[in-house]
């Protein structure tokens, strides 16, 4: 039996096929050139590449409070702090909660979430979940809300409920042309001039001790 060659012809590359590999590959040779440099520059720079809108100072009291978050509590099975445990959705993630809250009401809600809840606790309240976090004796949770207190951002942040410092032209823009009359009136303050704007801004206590 006599052998038959199985080899098959490869048709030429096409003139147009040739382009696109050409610039495929000057296009990939210069992505890569552009992230090693943008690697080198970022490596070498003291500047932060963003604005830094997060700021912890810790007590020593706030540092075992976060000991006690992050080890003890299981407060990471609900929530997540300086960007790390879970998020269970809204009011579960605590990066911010110092700009959010008070001191007086994140260790009011510890002990007594239900009266200081503006409503029904998903899981705070007795019987619940996390019930168990208003159990633990007062130096402890004093130690966890000095922790959650020190989770501060600065406005803009995604975390802080105050609004960026600086002007948007777009907003403003957006605000003329289609918010109602009443918002022109002067009835609303830019809450960013109060400098209790912070503490104002926490929900308020009901029933729970100041
Ligand atoms: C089983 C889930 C779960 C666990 C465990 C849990 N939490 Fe919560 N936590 C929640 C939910 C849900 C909310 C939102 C309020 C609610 O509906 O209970 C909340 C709210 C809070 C708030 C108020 C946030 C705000 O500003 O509205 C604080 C503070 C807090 N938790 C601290 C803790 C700490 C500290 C621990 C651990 C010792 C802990 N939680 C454990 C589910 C949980």
């Amino acid at each position: 039996m006599s052998k038959q060659s199985t080899s098959v012809k490869k048709p030429p590359v096409k003139a147009g096929e040739r382009v696109i590999f050409i610039v495929t590959a000057i296009f990939l040779t210069l992505a890569i050139i552009a992230f090693g440099f943008m690697e080198y520059v970022r490596h070498h720079s003291n500047k932060p590449m963003f604005a830094v809108t997060t700021d912890y100072q810790f007590s020593p009291e706030a540092k075992h409070g976060m000991d006690l978050f992050f080890r003890r509590g299981n407060c990471t099975d609900c929530h997540r702090a300086l960007n790390s445990g879970t998020n269970m959705g809204p009011g579960t993630d605590l990066d911010g909660e110092g700009t959010k809250r008070g001191m007086t009401w994140i260790y009011n809600f510890l002990r007594m979430p239900e009266k200081t809840y503006p409503g029904p606790t998903l899981d705070h309240g007795p019987g619940k979940a996390a019930a168990f976090v208003a159990t633990w004796n007062a130096k402890d949770l004093h130690a966890v809300a000095a922790f959650l207190a020190a989770l501060t951002a600065k406005s803009g942040s995604a975390v802080s409920p105050i609004p960026p410092s600086e002007r948007s032209p777009f907003v403003d823009s957006m605000v003329k042309k289609f918010a109602p009359a009443s918002w022109k009136t002067g009835k609303y303050k830019d809450m960013r001039k109060n400098p209790n704007v912070a503490n104002k801004n926490a929900l308020p206590t009901q029933g729970g001790k100041q």
